[in-house]
């Protein structure tokens, strides 16, 4: 059996951890909407037609925030024509996902289905085939309080108080040349720099996402960064970051060492950012919103058939990823990632949350289930709140394609202000286990309380409607604590939940 140590240390700390690295996402695409959240006729459906069955899971997952409306959707999308009478909202041709959009769903019952389901709404707006005015109308539209030509017309469609959005995004991906409105590093700069000063003007309170590259692998990557920085440093808060990964070859090692790249990528935007701010003799800092992340690349043969099939209908079932247990260690090591840069990164996005590539699947008219990736984000969203712990680590390494000295034991810890430690631990090992030697005599008398254990001996099994617990967590013996040390076995190929309370 492998061997591997951790030290903690209560004051060792990375930062406190902003509850928003537990965000989602919820874009106009595929059934997301239309199947996922909002199917009216639905045996659970409430009285706005919102699935209960899928606010019960979502709850369970306890997520703070969520992105709407998009996404690539919102780079064509008229915020206008999903407010007022829903009988008078224009059905639209929506160029992101060859799909029709009839707003049926928009910014009213959405805020509602967030509020059911305990969370803040981040709301993307347009910069891509529109510009800064209708920016600042969305943000008078929502959060102005009254006798405004925008705030009146909220209240005349029935909200009388605003709705306080705190967070915006200015556009999505615009580095991207499937992106509507695509533009250059300077152009995007410009256009963010002047949304964001009128957005503010509307309402100083808010806080301002601008599109960083969409993803580590653009060619623009970096220059993209300090370009569009150059123009908009000073008026905006964050700079998003959107990663995927997939393992088309079955290179489950590599596959499991892609949060390297992931960790590289949040401090390449990190330094960006202080390089900037240097440049700029700033007093500013701008933080990371990881505002996509995920596995994706399961359903990407299955769209093109149905682009083929039924382009331009409602509600497509685009980017049905089914999740296998592979994929539940990698998400659990982006959370892992997250929690280590907690410091920098302060809003996060799992992308997404229902149906499209997402943690809960439904099926129209009949169940809800959990995908396998599910369990990670549920664990640490419930147990890794407070602090993160900078943990010293001793693992053994593996080499891979990619990468070299990848640590078979990826850990990350955690300790929650009514004093619990968390450590949470991705043994990659294909087939040994690993004795970890915990050593957590800085915190005085602790004991363990809890051994969460997710594994199956099959990296490719999923859970479906009707199998919906193949992958699941189970609880384990916890081990004895001796002098604040104690040795847990983590399984070869497993995700592990170890909780500590203070004991007496
Ligand atoms: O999350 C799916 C899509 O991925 C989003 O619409 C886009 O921003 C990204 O490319």
């Amino acid at each position: 059996m492998k061997q591997a140590k951790m030290i903690l240390d209560k004051d060792y700390q990375i930062s406190r951890i902003d509850n928003r690295i537990y965000g989602s996402f919820i874009e106009h695409l595929g059934r997301a909407v239309y199947g996922g959240i909002y199917e009216p006729g639905h045996p659970t459906a409430d009285e706005l037609g919102f699935r209960t069955d899928v606010i019960s899971a979502v709850k369970k997952l306890g997520v703070p925030i969520v992105r709407y409306p998009g996404g690539n959707f919102v780079s064509g999308f008229h915020w206008e024509d999903s407010v007022g009478p829903v009988e008078q909202r224009p059905k639209r041709l929506d160029l992101a996902w060859f799909t029709t959009e009839t707003n049926e769903v928009g910014l009213h019952e959405f805020a509602k289905w967030a509020e059911k389901a305990g969370s803040d709404l981040m709301y993307a707006i347009n910069l891509g085939t529109r510009g800064p005015e209708q920016a600042r109308d969305v943000v008078e539209y929502a959060n102005h309080k009254s006798g405004s030509k925008f705030s009146d017309l909220r209240i005349s469609n029935g909200k009388k108080d605003p709705f306080g959005i705190k967070v915006w995004c200015l556009g999505n991906e615009m580095d991207g040349p499937w992106q509507m409105g695509q533009k250059t590093a300077y152009e995007y700069g410009r256009t963010a720099n002047e949304a964001a000063k009128m957005m503010k003007w509307v309402d100083p309170s808010i806080e301002l996402v601008a599109c960083g590259s969409s993803s580590s692998e653009m060619p623009g990557f970096g220059s993209w960064e300090l370009e569009m920085l150059n123009e908009c440093y000073e008026n905006i808060d964050y700079v998003s970051l959107h990663r995927y990964y997939g393992n088309p070859t079955g290179d489950t090692p590599g596959f499991l060492a892609r949060t390297m790249d992931m960790d590289d990528f949040i401090r390449t935007v990190t330094s960006i950012c202080d390089a900037v701010k240097g440049k700029k003799h700033s007093k500013k800092q701008i933080n990371l919103s990881f505002d996509e992340w995920n596995v994706w690349y399961h359903s990407n043969e299955q769209d093109k058939e149905i682009w083929k099939r039924e382009k331009w209908d409602r509600a497509l079932p685009l980017l049905e990823d089914i999740y296998n247990f592979e994929d539940a260690l990698l998400v659990g090591s982006m959370l892992l990632t997250l929690l280590r840069n907690a410091d920098r990164v302060k809003i996060a996005c799992l992308a997404q949350l229902v149906n499209v590539i997402a943690p809960i699947m439904t099926r129209n008219g009949g169940g809800c289930w959990a995908q396998t990736t599910y369990y990670p984000f549920l664990h640490a969203s419930r147990y890794g709140r407070g602090t993160a712990l900078k943990a010293i680590v001793q693992s053994p390494v593996y080499d891979c394609r990619d990468y070299e000295g990848v640590p078979t034991i990826d850990t990350a810890a955690t300790m929650e202000d009514d004093g619990h430690v968390t450590v949470f631990c991705v043994n990659r090992d294909m087939t040994e286990d690993c004795l970890l030697d915990l050593d957590l005599r800085s915190f005085g008398g602790m004991e363990m309380e809890e051994h969460i254990v997710l594994h199956h001996d099959d990296v490719k099994a999923v859970n479906t409607e009707d199998c919906p617990d193949r992958v699941a967590p189970v609880t384990v013996q916890p081990s004895g604590t001796d002098n604040g040390r104690v040795q847990v076995r983590l399984p070869a190929l497993s995700w592990n939940v170890l909780r500590f309370r203070p004991a007496g």
